[in-house]
C-alpha cells in the first residue's frame, strides 16, 4: 500500500493507474477505522481495480464545542487494517494541504438549508457545509470513478449526492449498508466514548427505530405521535434524544400520509457520545 501525504505523488500514481485503464474507487474517512469502514473498502474493491482511502479529521465539520480535539485518532492501527484489506493507496493530507489559507479563509460549498440545516444540521451548525467542502476537495484531489459512503450517515449521503449533482462532479456515489454490533448498535468511532454501562444502553437507539418501523408496517400513519413515542422510548432507556423523525427517503422532507419510501432517523446523546442511526422502510402503497 502506497502512503501519500502530498498532491504531486498522489496525482502521479492515480494518473499511472488511469493510463493502465484501472478504475478508481475512493473511501473518504476520518480514521479510527472499524468494521463499517472495512465494509466500505470491501465494496470499493468489488467495484474498481484500485482503491484509495483518505484519513483526514476535518475540523470544518465540527461545530464549536464539539469533540474535534478528542476525536479518536489511531493512525498506526488504521494503516495496518487498510493494508490487510488490500487498499492500494492511503492518502493522509495534512491540514495545510486541505486548508492552505487556514480554516476560515477557504472557498466553501454551501448546502441548501432545507437539506443541511435539518435533523443533524439543526443541532450541528455548519456541519454539512464542512462535510461537503472537504469531500468536494477530496473528490477534486483523487478524481475517483466512484466513492463508497456509509448509509449510517444517511443525511450526509443525501447531502453529498445533492452536491455531486448540483456541482456536476463526475463521480458515482455508492451507499453501503450500516454494519452493526451483535446487539444492533451501529458501528461508529464515537462508540469509543461510551462507558460499559452506556454501551449496554446504546442499542436502545436501533431498537426504537425497529419498534417504530413495525408500527408503520402495521399501518399506523400518525407520524407525529410515532416520533413522540420514539423520543419517549429513548428517554426511558436513559438516552437524551435530539430528534426522531420519519422522512421521505429521497429528499428527506417530512413524511405525509401516502408516502411509502421512508426513512426513520434518530440522534441521541449518551454521556460524551452523540449517536445517530436510521432505518429505511418501504410501505406497501394504497
Ligand atoms: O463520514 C465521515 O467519516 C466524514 O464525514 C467524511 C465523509 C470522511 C468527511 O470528512
Amino acid at each position: 500500500m502506497l502512503v501519500c501525504a502530498e498532491t504531486a505523488p498522489l496525482r502521479q500514481q492515480l494518473a499511472a493507474w488511469r493510463r493502465a485503464g484501472d478504475r478508481i474507487a475512493f473511501v473518504p474517512t476520518m480514521g479510527n477505522l472499524h468494521a463499517g469502514h472495512l465494509r466500505l473498502v470491501e465494496v470499493a474493491r468489488q467495484q474498481a481495480e484500485r482503491v484509495v482511502v483518505s484519513i483526514f479529521v476535518n475540523p470544518l465539520q465540527f461545530a464549536a464545542g464539539e469533540d474535534l480535539a478528542a476525536y479518536p485518532r489511531t493512525p498506526a492501527e488504521d494503516a495496518s487494517a487498510l493494508e490487510l484489506a488490500g487498499v492500494d493507496l492511503l492518502f493522509l493530507p495534512a491540514e495545510e494541504l486541505i486548508y492552505p489559507h487556514g480554516r476560515k479563509a477557504i472557498c466553501r460549498v454551501t448546502v441548501p438549508p432545507e437539506l443541511g440545516e435539518i435533523l443533524c444540521g439543526a443541532s450541528r451548525p455548519g456541519h454539512f457545509d464542512g462535510v461537503a467542502t472537504v469531500v468536494c476537495k477530496l473528490f477534486n484531489l483523487v478524481q475517483p470513478d466512484l466513492a463508497c459512503l456509509g448509509r449510517k450517515d444517511y443525511q450526509q449521503l443525501r447531502v453529498l449526492q445533492r452536491m455531486v449533482r448540483d456541482l456536476n462532479i463526475p463521480v458515482r456515489l455508492l451507499g453501503v449498508d450500516t454494519v452493526r454490533e451483535a446487539d444492533g448498535l451501529a458501528m461508529s468511532s464515537r462508540n469509543a466514548y461510551l462507558t460499559p454501562e452506556q454501551r449496554q444502553q446504546a442499542p436502545a437507539l436501533y431498537r426504537t427505530l425497529q419498534r417504530l418501523a413495525g408500527r408503520l408496517q402495521a399501518g399506523e400513519q400518525d407520524f407525529a405521535a410515532l416520533q413522540a413515542e420514539g423520543m419517549r422510548l429513548l428517554e426511558e432507556a436513559g438516552l437524551r434524544p435530539d430528534y426522531v423523525s420519519i422522512r421521505c427517503r429521497g429528499d428527506l422532507r417530512p413524511a405525509v400520509t401516502g408516502d411509502t419510501e421512508l426513512v426513520i432517523l434518530a440522534a441521541a446523546y449518551l454521556g460524551r457520545a452523540r449517536l445517530i442511526d436510521n432505518l429505511r422502510l418501504a410501505l406497501s402503497g394504497g
